[in-house]
């Protein structure tokens, strides 16, 4: 093939926006072809809400169905180039997921500790088919964290530490935002985002200012991050020492990133509140049959905490708001099997199928 329509290609996130990243020439060059994500309108439940123009970014695109790729390729990359052999994380799922896979790519040991029973069973397996050593401990994400910052910190051999603590992950979910601000032609009015861990408000406050300062985009947007009712440490002002919500992905009690996204939301003029699981899995289950967008239970938070101010009447009807879905549905089988209705079974007969479907 000609060398001129090669550079016609799908460009490299990383190389689309190299000048806000922490790369150098002798960083290696790594891609499993993340971030460029949809913005999509959401037109039905929009209408619904009075809402003229809503949006979802849809991170489920990503090579292992998450947001996470975007700090991980950063993070590995780093890696490799100080020359690490392994990799560790904790992992509510789409972390471990992500490591795993970009581990795989750069030839590293990948090692996770997840807390046991309590991972999707989809994130479960995209670790372990791609080879990372899974560790399943007794007790809840935090403790999980707790035990590989320690062992990260004491191994005798070099292994790098890839949660969202690694600066570099920040760095590299930063581009989500540039991609929200080069869709729309500026920064949207209003940011929603479920919150867990608190990194990704916090990487998407960091890469709207970034932007703007590079005078790429105009505004800033406000932060709205939502929490699960029974996993709110930040709500609450105080750490939750069993958190329990149907959104395993965000199930946290003690978010490592707690002051940089109480900072977002302050300096943003945002807000950071709880949603309910019935609310969350309402959102869920109106993207998937309305928009026809199936993501992971703990991404609709987002749109369960707009639907909740809309309905409150605490938001602009024309203002531009973006809600992050940060997973694809994909990943949690389980609960998309309870909320679905039995399979309808016929002969192979058109008359059989158009009896069972009542026509
Ligand atoms: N949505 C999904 C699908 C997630 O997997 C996470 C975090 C979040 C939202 C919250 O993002 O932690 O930056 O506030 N998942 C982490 C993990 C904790 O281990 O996969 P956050």
């Amino acid at each position: 093939m000609p060398a001129a329509q090669l550079g016609r290609g799908r460009p490299r996130l990383t190389e689309r926006y190299r000048e806000f990243l922490p790369l150098t020439d002798s960083t290696p060059v790594l891609t499993l072809g993340e971030g460029f994500t949809p913005l999509v309108r959401l037109g039905r439940i929009g209408q619904d809400l009075g809402l003229a123009n809503l949006y979802a970014k849809v991170e489920g695109q990503n090579p292992t169905g998450s947001f996470k790729d975007r700090g991980m390729v950063v993070a590995v990359s780093k890696a490799l180039e100080a020359g690490a052999r392994a990799l560790i994380c904790a992992s509510t799922g789409n972390t471990s997921a992500s490591a795993a896979a970009y581990g795989a790519a750069a030839g590293l040991e990948v090692v996770v500790v997840l807390p046991r029973g309590q991972i999707a069973a989809g994130k479960l397996l995209q670790a372990q088919v791609t080879g990372a050593r899974v560790v399943a401990v007794e007790g809840n994400f935090d403790l999980a964290l707790r035990v590989v910052r320690e062992l990260a910190e004491s191994a005798s051999h070099p292994i790098t530490l890839v949660n969202s603590v690694n600066p570099f992950r920040l760095e590299g979910q930063k581009t989500a935002a540039f991609e929200v601000c080069d869709d729309l032609g500026r920064a949207p009015e209003i940011l929603a985002i479920p919150v867990g861990n608190a990194g990704n408000i916090s990487a998407y406050w960091a890469g709207f200012r970034d932007y703007q300062a590079a005078g790429l985009s105009a505004g800033l947007p406000r932060m709205f991050g939502f929490q699960a009712a029974g996993a709110a440490p930040i709500v609450l002002g105080h750490r939750v020492e069993a958190p329990e919500t149907i959104a395993s992905a965000i199930r946290i009690g003690d978010p490592a990133s707690w002051t940089k996204a109480t900072a977002a939301r302050d300096e943003s003029d945002g807000l950071i509140e709880a949603v309910s699981d019935d609310e969350i899995l309402a959102a869920w289950r109106d993207l998937a049959r309305l928009e026809g967008i199936f993501c992971e239970p703990s991404s609709a938070a987002s749109l369960a905490g707009i639907r909740r101010l809309s309905n409150e009447g605490r938001l602009e009807r024309d203002a531009t708001t973006v809600c992050v879905l940060t997973g694809s549905g994909l990943k949690d089988p389980t609960t998309a099997a309870a909320s679905v209705g039995e399979l309808l079974v016929a002969e192979p007969t058109a008359a059989a199928v158009t009896a069972i479907l009542g026509w």
